[in-house]
Order: structure tokens, then C-alpha cells, then sequence
């Protein structure tokens, strides 16, 4: 079992992520840490909240929001893409009885930044512990600047971001997180720690559709299969209008699959630097992945590949068994 903290924008896929984590029995989520991203770091602690109220758990990971803008520049979200509230609007959604929909969680918030909580848990569980970042780098950059020897003893920190030999979902020549922050990612990549990327390269080989969403949830009458359809509404809307089809990329579930079942990766070692100057290429990831060029120093794992099937089906699985029949709460 691995230990593990989310450092996360929610952000829609980024809930989805959250949902295979809690829901992943090869992980033991210790804690969850927010960062201004996708939305700000006020309303992303909110949605986190409300992801966490889905599971009725008795106790839940330790949680603390992190920073509310980059190290360097200003903060870059993308509501148009994850709705007003970052999370397909379902704080606007009530039930008959005039009650939220999506309540949060009845769960404590830590007194601690997020990069103190980084701390904390390294200084606790050390190279038990690996860092999963699906958003801005910014809280794990912050740690490292306060204490980047104690930070070195984390097991391995694996990201959601970049890309290689795709166009950026940004600008032609960036991802969203390394774009967002790309000073917070310089530092992260130079840290000397072992680090797993899933870019855009592998995010986008996985295309969660409409349809196959509303066959895996229909039958389902439970919160968090009703979650999922009301949660990425709106951003399969944007898909539909500004990338091609009536979906979403999954992106940040990626990571935390990379973790409970490698074998349906393959990766590549590289030496990725990113741009942080460049008015065309600020928060472009380079890194030259031919074969060739193997044998050279690496700072990263680039995941190139994934059984998109498998992976999905594994998804579906875990966010809704079969067998669980709850009436809708
Ligand atoms: O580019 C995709 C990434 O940016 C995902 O983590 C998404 O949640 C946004 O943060
Ligand atoms: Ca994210």
C-alpha cells in the first residue's frame, strides 16, 4: 500500500482523480492539499470539500489550503473550461427538500499552509511518501524552497503536466499546470527528486465520451455516479465546441493509475527542462525522448503510453461497483 498526498486544483477531472484515489485500496491517502489552478485556491478548497462529502467517510486525509497565486506571475484559471465554481457549477444544484445537492464533507481544515503540510507529512512518512501534483506546481515548489533537504526525502512526486510531442491545451507549446506556474515547475524538475510525468502526450490516448459516461452511470442511481454526469457537463461542453466530441480528457486520474496499475503505462526516461522566459514558450516542456538519446542523465519519467481500455474500465470500476445499488441520497 502506498502512502500518498494529492496536491490538486479542483477542478472537474481533478475530482475525478480524487474519487479513484479514496477509492483505490493500494493507496492510503494521507492528505490533501489545494493550490489556485484550474480556479481559485478559495473555491477549489470549497470543491474539495464537496468531492469529499460523496464518500461519507469517518475520517478523512488531512487537508490544508495551499497558495492563491503563482511564484511569479499572475494567476491564469480556467473557469471556462470547469464552470463558474471550477466543478461544472454543482454548488448551484439542490434536491426537493431545498438542501445542496453535493454537501461538503464534515471535515477539519488543517492550520497550516500547503506547503507546511508538505512538510509535515515528508517530516512524518519520509520515503514512504509520494507527492501526486495534478495542478500548478506552486505549494511543491514552496516546500522545496523552505526546506529542500527535507524534501529530498520524498519517495517519488508524480505529475500531471506537459507536454512533449503534442500542441499545449494553452498556447501551441504549453500544458495548463506548467503554464500556469512554469517557475514553481522549473524548480520542481531541478529538484534532484524522482519524478513520474503523465503529459498531455498520454492524457489525451484516454477520451472519457458522453455516451460511455451515461452508459456506466445510468443504471447506477447512486450520488456519485449522479456526480459524475451533473459535475462534467460543462466542460464536456466546451470539448464539444472547442476540441472535437462530447467528453473530456480525464487527465489527473492518469497519475494516480500510474500508481496502482503501472503495467498499463510505458514510460520513457528524460531530462525535461521547462521554459520560464519565452513570450511564444513560456511553460514549454523540452525534453528530447528518442531512443537514441536514452543513455543520457535523466531528471523524469515521461508516461508515452496507456491501455486507454483497460484503464477506463479500471476507472468505472472503482468509482462505481457493479454491485452497489444505493437509492440516490
Ligand atoms: O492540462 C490539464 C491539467 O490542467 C489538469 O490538471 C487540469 O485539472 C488542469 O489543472
Ligand atoms: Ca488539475
Amino acid at each position: 500500500m502506498k502512502r500518498i498526498l494529492i496536491d490538486a486544483d479542483p477542478g472537474v477531472d481533478d475530482a475525478l482523480a480524487i474519487l479513484l484515489a479514496m477509492n483505490s485500496p493500494e493507496l492510503f491517502v494521507e492528505a490533501i492539499t489545494t493550490v489556485s489552478g484550474n480556479i481559485h485556491v478559495d473555491q477549489a478548497t470549497e470543491n474539495l470539500f464537496r468531492i469529499l462529502g460523496l464518500l461519507k467517510m469517518s475520517e478523512y486525509p488531512l487537508l490544508a489550503k495551499g497558495e492563491n497565486r503563482p511564484l511569479v506571475l499572475p494567476l491564469l484559471t480556467a473557469a471556462h473550461v470547469h464552470g463558474e465554481d471550477g466543478l461544472g457549477n454543482v454548488s448551484t444544484l439542490y434536491n426537493q427538500d431545498g438542501n445542496p445537492l453535493y454537501p461538503p464533507a464534515d471535515a477539519d481544515i488543517a492550520d497550516l499552509s500547503g506547503a507546511e503540510l508538505i512538510l509535515e507529512m515528508v517530516d512524518r512518512y519520509a520515503d514512504e511518501l509520494t507527492l501526486v501534483a495534478l495542478g500548478p506546481l506552486t505549494n511543491i515548489a514552496l516546500a522545496m524552497r523552505k526546506d529542500p533537504i527535507k524534501m529530498r526525502k520524498l519517495h517519488a512526486i508524480v505529475l500531471m503536466g506537459g507536454v512533449f510531442r503534442e500542441y499545449g491545451n494553452v498556447t501551441t507549446t504549453a500544458e495548463f499546470n506548467i503554464y500556469v506556474d512554469p517557475h514553481a515547475a522549473h524548480e520542481v524538475f531541478s529538484s534532484g527528486i524522482p519524478i513520474q510525468v503523465a503529459p498531455l502526450d498520454v492524457t489525451h490516448q484516454v477520451v472519457l465520451t458522453g455516451e460511455r459516461l451515461s452508459a456506466e452511470t445510468e443504471e447506477q442511481q447512486c450520488l456519485v455516479s449522479s456526480f459524475l454526469r451533473d459535475s462534467t457537463k460543462a466542460c464536456m461542453e466546451f470539448y464539444r465546441q472547442h476540441v472535437g466530441f462530447y467528453g473530456l480528457h480525464i487527465h489527473d486520474a492518469l497519475p494516480i493509475g500510474m500508481l496502482t496499475h503501472p503495467h498499463f503505462f510505458k514510460s520513457i526516461d528524460a531530462y525535461v527542462q521547462v521554459e520560464t522566459e519565452g513570450n511564444l514558450t513560456r511553460g514549454m516542456t523540452i525534453a528530447d525522448l528518442r531512443d537514441s538519446r536514452q543513455e543520457r542523465t535523466h531528471n523524469a519519467s515521461i508516461c508515452i503510453e496507456v491501455d486507454a481500455d483497460r484503464f477506463l474500465n479500471h476507472f468505472f470500476s472503482r468509482l462505481i461497483p457493479k454491485s452497489k445499488t444505493n437509492t440516490r441520497q
